[in-house]
């Protein structure tokens, strides 16, 4: 359902979760770009940024905008008031963010991600090994949510016991409790206590028993810089690491698959030349941005694009928009595995706050694409694939990706 009137839009698809809304948000977008790149939701205090230059602005200004939604005296979110585990780095502000950042990023620079490319190699080549004689698969149950899962769960230290709660707490696709029922709110409240009462028992574990996994890294990088062991701070923002890295990554592969299957060309080229597969990954970042949008908080009165702003009203900054944003990106809707200037997408955010699992995601992503080409020939959507989006207000995913290769290569 669209409202011709942009000014007067009280059922702006922007408060979805309206399936319609979710299907396909981009003309949406591209509307807003065009005629109120700065917006606010009528009868909220939400202000929609839709343009590649106001969402980086508000991204390198924390001073203006805040990550903390405690600044709002309308509560977006009411998780936070329930839930204790989830407020870590994602919603610090500087000076507290930079410190609680370097712990968590220092065991993932692309340095560190050399020793565990072999781990990730492993897991790719065996959630392979379970299909490629079928001649067919289901990428998303069978390959795009085990791949991070498994990859989280041994960096992590974590064992085959804690895939049901590590599961069904990072792969629930909601932002906000704003957007959902009430008896989906609940449930993931549940999954986050339990959630949150098993990953503290790990980092207690942890400072006894210091182990080579990365957990362990954060809990000695904690006890350094404060002098003693918060295991709340700990856990507040392994949980960010937790609920960032796993259904982003489920949802970016199969979006990269489909875009490469629906233009052969393109597909062509990066089977002719593996290196392409980093650039293409980001490509297709940009053109389907799993992150839809984050918040911030205006920390004052302020202005945006000649919108005035009051304190305390959510700036929603739309990472999707932005990289279809024509005035950075030349033919904006198009998939080019070779643009020149596709490092500027914001699908990793963009200042203080961007991505600190990008190097992470960028490795699943390359190994599992170098070795899903390599080995499935012939890659191609199923004929009965159903390819329908997750009904999320924030993340954009397929539901299911059905797929078939040719079985004679083998
Ligand atoms: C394709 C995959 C991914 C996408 C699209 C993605 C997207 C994003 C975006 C847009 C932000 C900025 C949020 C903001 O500014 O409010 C962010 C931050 C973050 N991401 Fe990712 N992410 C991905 C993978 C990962 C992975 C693999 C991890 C962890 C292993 C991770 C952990 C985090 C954390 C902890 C933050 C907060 C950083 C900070 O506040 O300084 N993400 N991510």
């Amino acid at each position: 359902m669209r409202n011709d009137n942009l000014h007067a839009m009280p059922e702006l698809e922007i408060t979805y979760p309206s399936v319609e809304g979710a299907e396909c948000p981009y003309p949406l977008y591209e509307r807003l770009r065009a005629e109120a790149p700065v917006t606010q939701v009528p009868g909220t205090n939400q202000y929609l940024v839709t343009r590649w230059h106001d969402v980086q602005y508000v991204c390198r200004h924390p001073e203006l905008f805040s990550s903390d939604s405690r600044r709002s005296r309308t509560p977006f979110d009411s998780f936070g008031d329930k839930n204790p585990t989830i407020r870590g780095m994602v919603e610090l502000d500087p000076p507290e963010h930079k410190p609680r950042r370097d712990a968590c990023r220092l065991s993932l620079t692309p340095r560190r991600l050399l020793d565990y490319e072999p781990m990730v190699r492993e897991i790719v080549t065996h959630l392979i090994d379970q299909f490629v004689a079928n001649g067919r698969f289901e990428m998303v149950e069978q390959f795009s949510r085990p791949l991070p899962m498994d990859v989280t769960m041994r960096l992590f230290g974590f064992t085959e016991e804690d895939r049901e709660w590590v599961g069904a707490w990072s792969l629930v696709e909601t932002s906000g409790s704003a957007f959902i029922s009430e008896e989906a709110q609940e449930r993931q409240i549940g999954y986050a206590r339990r959630a949150g009462k098993r990953l503290l028992e790990e980092l207690v574990d942890r400072y006894e028993h210091p182990g080579d996994d990365i957990l362990s890294e954060f809990v000695a990088r904690n006890v350094e810089r404060t002098g003693h062991f918060d295991k709340i701070q700990v856990r507040a923002d392994a949980s960010n690491m937790f609920r960032g890295g796993i259904i982003t990554v489920a949802h970016a592969i199969p979006m990269a698959t489909r875009l490469l299957l629906e233009n052969p060309d393109q597909l062509e080229a990066v089977c002719a030349d593996s290196a392409l597969i980093p650039r293409m990954f980001e490509e297709a970042l940009r053109v389907e941005s799993p992150s839809q949008w984050n918040p911030r908080i205006a920390v004052a009165d302020t202005e945006l694009g000649g919108v005035k702003i009051p304190e305390g009203a959510y700036v929603m900054i739309f990472w999707a928009s932005g990289n279809r944003d024509e005035e950075v990106f030349e033919d904006a809707t198009a998939f080019d595995v070779r643009r020149q200037n596709v490092a500027k997408h914001l699908s990793f955010g963009d200042g203080s706050h961007f991505c600190v699992g990008a190097p992470l995601a960028r490795l699943e992503a390359r190994v599992a694409f170098e070795e899903l080409l390599a080995r499935l020939p012939g890659l191609r959507l199923a004929q009965d694939a159903d390819a329908a989006h997750v009904a999320s207000p924030a993340f954009r995913g397929l539901r299911r990706l059905d797929l078939a290769f040719d079985m004679n290569a083998h």
